[in-house]
């Protein structure tokens, strides 16, 4: 388990809305999912497109280069699928929101 560093405060992502940020080097997107935060990496995989540039609706965020979609929740690809972007543990200290960038989690994804 790493350590959990302030990302950013709370009033800063107002609900459906999403931030990119630098946390301990790393480009995390910050979502704010119906008052719940989500942490993802911030890189799209298909032609390292910033996701957080992208459109939130619900828990997915379309990647503003060419469409790819991703649940910020899980981190899975949901279109066109078959892969998956880290997430990270969040947690929300009074208006503090923290982000553990060493312990990404990985979809399970189907081939
Ligand atoms: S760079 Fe994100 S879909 Fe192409």
């Amino acid at each position: 388990m790493g350590q959990f560093v302030k990302a950013a405060k709370t009033d800063e992502i107002q609900a459906g809305r999403c931030i990119g940020v630098k946390v301990e080097g790393v480009f995390v997107g910050i979502y704010n999912v119906a008052g719940e935060y989500h942490a993802m990496n911030n890189i799209c995989p298909h032609l390292g497109g910033v996701l957080s540039y992208g459109f939130l609706s619900d828990s997915v965020i379309t990647c503003p280069l060419h469409m790819w979609e991703f649940d910020v929740k899980s981190g899975k690809c949901v279109w066109p699928g078959q892969t998956c972007i880290a997430t990270y543990p969040v947690k929300v200290q009074g208006d503090d929101i923290l982000v553990d960038v060493n312990s990404p989690v990985y979809a399970k994804v189907e081939a």
